[in-house]
Formats: C-alpha cells, sequence, structure tokens
C-alpha cells in the first residue's frame, strides 16, 4: 500500500511534523523515509526559537536553521517558522541593560525589530509562515505578565506583528496558543487578533497548538473553537499530539488502571502500550481527523509535534522521563493503526 497521509490529505490540508536536530541532519535513514513520504510541511521544533537562533546579543547562530530551510526545498515542503517572540526559550540578555536591569520599551522593540527583521530577511521567499507570537494569553483570558508584557506593554503583541508585516510582506503571520478549547482563551484570543486586524494589521491566521489527551479537549469543545477562530482567516492545528498518560499527580481512570500491568504515578505504561489504551489512541485520532476533514475548508495545516515516540517532547513534560506514546509512529519507527485508519477517513 502506497497511500501515504500527505498523499491522502493532498487535496485537503497540508501535513505537517515538527523536526527536532537529528531530523533535521537526517540521522535515521528510517526515521528520514518517514518525514520524506508521509509530510508534506515541516516545521522547526527548537532552531528557531531565540535562544538557539540567536544565543548572544552579538550574533546569530544559523547553522541550524539553514539546514532545516535546506531541507525543506530539497524536499519541495511548505516551510513554517516557529517562533519569532515567545516568553519562554528566550535569553535573559534580550531583556536587560549593561548594568542588569531591564531595558525600556523603545529599546526592547528595537531589539525585537532587529531580531525579527533579521531572520525573516534570511529567509525571505523561503518560510510559507512565521508564528509571529507564540502563547501570549492565559487560560482565564488574561495576557501572559510576561518580560514582553511588563516591558512593551498591553500593545506588545501588536508590535510584534507591525514589525514582521514590514520585514516579509509575502509571508504568512500566525498567533500560536495552546488549549484554544477554553472557551475564555478562545474568546480572548479571537479579541485579540480581531483588533489588530481592525486596526489594519495582518494576522493571516490562528495556530491551535493541540498538545491533547485522550479525554481532553472534547471533540465539542475542538470543534467550537476551530469554527469561532476561522471567522479570522486560517486555521492551523500546528502542534498536535495525544498522551495517554495521567497528568502528575491525577489518579489513574479505573479503566486505565485496570488494564496496566505495570504503573507507577508518571510512568504507567513502562515498556508496551496496553492494547485497550491502543485502541484508544487509534480512536482519538480518528475522531480528530474526522472533525479536520468535515472543517477542511477552513484549515490550512495540521502539524504533528514530532515523528515518532522515541522523540516526542512528551516524554520530558510535564515531568522528565515518562515513556509516552503520543505520535504516529512508535519507536521502532513503524506506523500505528492510526495511520491508515486517518487515510481511510479521506
Ligand atoms: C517544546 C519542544 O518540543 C521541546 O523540545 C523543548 O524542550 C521545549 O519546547 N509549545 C510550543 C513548542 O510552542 O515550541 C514547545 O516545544 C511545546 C509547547
Amino acid at each position: 500500500n502506497s497511500a501515504t497521509l500527505a498523499h491522502a490529505y493532498e487535496d485537503h490540508f497540508l501535513i505537517g511534523a515538527a523536526l527536532n536536530e537529528d531530523q533535521i541532519y537526517q540521522r535515521n535513514a528510517e526515521i528520514d523515509a518517514i518525514i520524506r513520504t508521509q509530510f508534506n510541511s515541516i516545521v522547526a521544533e527548537n532552531c528557531m526559537k531565540f535562544e538557539r537562533i540567536h544565543p548572544n546579543q552579538g550574533g546569530f547562530f544559523w547553522d541550524e536553521a539553514d539546514a532545516f530551510i535546506a531541507y525543506g526545498e530539497k524536499h519541495d515542503m511548505a516551510v513554517i517558522g516557529h517562533t519569532l517572540a515567545w516568553h519562554s526559550q528566550t535569553p535573559e540578555w534580550l531583556f536587560l541593560n549593561d548594568e542588569g536591569d531591564n531595558v525600556g520599551r523603545e529599546e526592547l522593540l528595537k531589539r525585537m525589530e532587529h531580531h525579527i527583521t533579521t531572520i525573516m530577511h534570511r529567509y525571505k521567499g523561503k518560510v510559507k509562515g512565521w508564528d509571529v507570537v507564540n502563547e501570549a494569553v492565559l487560560d482565564d483570558g488574561t495576557m501572559r505578565q510576561s518580560k514582553f508584557y511588563q516591558i512593551i506593554g498591553e500593545d506588545w503583541v501588536e508590535q510584534m506583528f507591525r514589525i514582521a508585516q514590514k520585514a516579509d510582506p509575502d509571508a504568512e503571520l500566525y498567533y500560536n496558543d495552546y488549549s484554544m478549547a477554553i472557551p475564555a482563551k478562545r474568546e480572548a484570543v479571537h479579541a485579540l487578533v480581531k483588533g489588530m486586524q481592525e486596526k489594519g494589521i495582518r494576522v493571516d491566521g490562528v495556530g491551535m497548538q493541540g498538545h491533547i489527551s485522550l479525554e481532553g479537549p472534547t471533540i465539542d469543545e475542538y470543534e467550537a473553537s476551530l469554527v469561532r477562530l476561522a471567522e479570522l482567516g486560517l486555521v492551523m492545528i500546528t502542534e498536535l499530539d495525544v498522551t495517554v498518560l495521567p497528568w502528575p499527580g491525577t489518579e489513574l481512570t479505573a479503566e486505565v488502571s485496570m488494564s496496566v500491568e505495570f504503573q507507577n504515578e508518571f510512568n504507567p505504561y513502562k515498556d508496551k502500550l496496553p492494547a485497550d489504551v491502543s485502541n484508544q489512541l487509534t480512536q482519538r485520532y480518528k475522531d480528530m481527523f474526522a472533525l479536520f476533514l468535515k472543517h477542511e475548508d477552513k484549515i490550512d495545516r495540521v502539524t504533528m509535534w514530532g515523528v515518532t515516540d522515541g522523540a516526542t517532547w512528551r516524554n520530558d513534560w510535564p515531568m522528565e522521563g515518562r515513556t509516552d506514546y503520543p505520535l504516529l509512529f512508535d519507536r521502532a519507527n513503524k506506523a500505528k493503526p492510526a495511520v491508515a485508519e486517518i487515510i481511510s477517513l479521506t
């Protein structure tokens, strides 16, 4: 069977994956083959984040990001940049002056203009779109009190989009965030983006990260947010993965705990995913992709946050050293049953 995710979804939406360093440098031939055949879009899992690409005030580190871009070009993939402004994985120096005090608003804006413009110019014409701002809103709908917010002020998100729009008028510009199925958060993001658009600032779409679990959010909750956010432009599912593990400290549900041979609080499925949990994972992916297909007119791209379970950030988050199974390809680099199921929906 030559069907792949990318082929099956060709006429529906882009199918993407986040690439880590090993994948960018093609260190594993099996995994490389999965990426080239199953996906037609890539995003940088880490190498374009501030601390990686611009570690010191004095200079940029381009090697890995250049290799990432070259990989996408070589395989004719839609390349996505992640991310230009984020409170996390951003070095301290950005916010500090020589005396070690916080810089003022104008200085931080100047530094961000330099950062964003330098990166966007280098990759002009090679990147389909950028996650310009990542995670500026909290789950309760208030703005995150990040350094950006504290130093620049309420309009910091808008300032980032202004800079990005000027730097590359042809690249798509996105706002990206997690837990978007929470109504308070969804409405706050909607208002934030709409507010910018009404001022004539270009925001082409919203990325819903999609770090979900077997239980939540529900398909209905997810659908409500997808439909609502699509009023603003493109919608992308930007970081899909499905943890099968409980949140640290939460009790396992009765069904789950009965099926587990070995369990502890953080690593219940130590060596092997029990069949019933594996089936739940397949079903969860089927339900999600059925929802995406239902709204394919609104969805530009669905991107997996990783390729195989062997290298998923979920193994180390929210606790280190977990054995999680959130992706579509397993630790032996084989497609899980969910892949065929997802393909058969088209
Ligand atoms: C994660 C990466 O996957 C990890 O390798 C890294 O250590 C931390 O960041 N939301 C985002 C992504 O927007 O950038 C995060 O990626 C996962 C959560």
